[in-house]
C-alpha cells in the first residue's frame, strides 16, 4: 500500500478527484493517511473531513518565522510516514529540508504544459491569463516530481486541453481541472502505487 499525504490549500478538487479514485477503485494499492492545509476555513478540510480522513493546518501565521513553519510542516507530515507527498494546490515554496527528506517521493499538479507558464509568479489563475494573453490554442495540465527548481521537477504526465474562443480564465481553469488534473494526477499516484513508472536520468519513464 502507497501511503499519501496531500497538501492542500484551498477548494481541494483535485484532493476530491485522489479521494473519488481511490473510493472508486481507479486510484488502487494507495492510501490516504492524511491531509495538511497551509490555510484554515478552506473546503479542503471539508473534504477531508466527509472522506474520514485526518487533515490539520500548519499556517505560517502561527509560526514565528518561516524557518518555524517549515519545521513544523516537515514535523507536520512525518507524523503521518508518509511513502509520497502530493501537492494538489499548495501555494507554499516547498522547504529544501522537505525536498531532501522525500528526495523523489514529492509529486505537484501544475494546470498547464511545462514548460509553457510556469515557474516563479505562475500559480492559480494567473497561469490561465498567461495562456490566453499569449494567445495559445491548445493548454494543459502538468504532474511531474518536485526537485529544487520551480516547476523543473521530471514530468510524470501530461494532458492537452484545447482553449476555446471566448475563454475567460475562469472558464479556462476549469476545463484544465475537468479534463485534465483530475485524471493525470490520480493517474499519476495509481501508477507510483504499482509501480509504472521510475526514475532514470533524471527522467520518467514507463516499466
Ligand atoms: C489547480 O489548478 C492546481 O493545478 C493549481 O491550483 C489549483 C488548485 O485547485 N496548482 P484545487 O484546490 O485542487 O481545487
Amino acid at each position: 500500500m502507497l501511503k499519501i499525504v496531500v497538501l492542500v490549500s484551498g477548494g481541494g478538487t483535485n484532493l476530491q478527484a485522489i479521494i473519488d479514485g481511490i473510493r472508486e477503485g481507479t486510484v488502487t494499492n494507495t492510501e490516504l493517511v492524511g491531509v495538511i492545509s497551509n490555510n484554515y476555513g478552506v473546503k479542503s478540510l471539508d473534504r477531508a473531513k466527509e472522506a474520514g480522513v485526518p487533515a490539520k493546518v500548519i499556517s505560517p501565521k502561527d509560526y514565528a518565522d518561516r524557518a518555524a513553519f517549515h519545521r513544523a510542516l516537515l514535523s507536520g507530515i512525518d507524523e503521518f510516514a508518509p511513502d509520497l507527498v502530493v501537492l494538489a494546490g499548495f501555494l507554499v515554496r516547498i522547504p529544501e529540508e522537505l525536498l531532501e527528506r522525500y528526495e523523489n517521493r514529492i509529486i505537484n499538479i501544475h494546470p498547464s504544459l511545462i514548460p509553457s507558464f510556469c515557474g516563479v509568479g505562475a500559480y492559480g489563475l494567473k497561469v490561465h491569463e498567461m495562456a490566453l494573453a499569449r494567445g495559445v490554442k491548445v493548454t494543459g495540465a502538468t504532474v511531474h516530481f518536485v526537485n529544487a527548481g520551480m516547476d523543473e521537477g521530471p514530468i510524470i504526465d501530461q494532458m492537452p486541453v484545447k482553449v476555446q474562443d471566448g475563454d475567460t480564465p475562469e472558464i479556462l481553469q476549469r476545463r484544465v481541472m475537468e479534463q485534465a488534473e483530475w485524471v493525470i494526477l490520480p493517474g499519476a499516484i495509481d501508477d507510483i502505487a504499482n509501480k509504472r513508472i521510475c526514475l532514470e536520468n533524471g527522467k520518467v519513464r514507463r516499466v
